[in-house]
């Protein structure tokens, strides 16, 4: 299974890929958290992407499209991958198209939310952190929101009009309990091509 979850900060992406993977069984590939560990580990990478992350803004396409391509050509995403947060531009949508090769997507799936319910989670996602001591994301307040809601109508909005002419593509409301979007997620895949098995519990 080749999915990709889409949908604007907060909308749930990272929640419902972690779910689906689980199902089936394939690798979560969520540039945002691959990111993060660049950071947390200060590696090369991670200290030259840091700021604009803090910001809000996108890291270079040429960057994260080299990271998915590795990340999928690997043995562990032979059966499939979910891809959480990329592409998030047209240019890395190419840069997918030309590492997949021939095989193609099984789905894209849009997550819809309001703005108001995205500032509601992520500050409180915020708050929940420091309440529990937790490391809170750097991106994680109002203004720096603001500016990745910015960068997604202007640069992520345009790929979902790009999948919509070329690849299985759904809506999905995002603002239902986190285990309906995981069912309305499920059963869409199953009307897809190329799903593969279900975990059986
Ligand atoms: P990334 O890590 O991808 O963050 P994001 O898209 O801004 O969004 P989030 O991860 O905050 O939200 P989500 O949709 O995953 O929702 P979640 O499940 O966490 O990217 C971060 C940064 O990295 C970017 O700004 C950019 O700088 C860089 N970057 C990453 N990829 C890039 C790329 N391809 N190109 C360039 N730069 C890139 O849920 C959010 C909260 O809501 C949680 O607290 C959760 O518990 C709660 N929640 C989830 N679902 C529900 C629900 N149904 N009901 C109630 N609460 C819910
Ligand atoms: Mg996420």
């Amino acid at each position: 299974m080749r999915l990709i979850l889409m949908g604007p900060p907060g909308s749930g992406k990272g929640t419902q890929a972690k779910r689906i993977c689980e199902r089936f069984r394939v690798p979560h590939l969520s540039t945002g958290d691959i990111l993060r560990a660049e950071v947390k580990a200060m590696t090369p990478l991670g200290s030259a992407v840091a700021a604009t992350m803090e910001a809000g803004g996108l890291v270079s396409d040429g960057t994260v499209s080299a990271i998915v391509a590795s990340r999928i050509a690997g043995t562990d995403a032979r059966n499939g991958f979910v891809l959480d947060g990329f592409p998030r531009t047209v240019s890395q949508a190419l840069a997918l198209d030309h590492a997949l090769g021939e095989g193609g997507l099984t789905a894209v799936i849009e997550l819809k939310a309001s703005e108001e319910a995205l500032y509601d989670r992520i500050c409180r996602r915020a708050v929940e952190s420091a309440r529990a001591g937790e490391p809170q994301r750097a991106d994680d307040n109002a203004d720096t929101l603001k500016r990745r809601l910015r960068a997604y109508r202007a640069e992520t909005l345009p790929v979902t009009a790009f999948y919509k002419q070329r690849s299985p593509f759904f809506q999905v409301d995002g603002l239902l309990a986190p285990g309906e979007v995981t069912d309305q997620i499920l059963q869409l895949l199953r009307g897809c091509d190329g799903v593969g098995t279900v975990k059986k519990y």
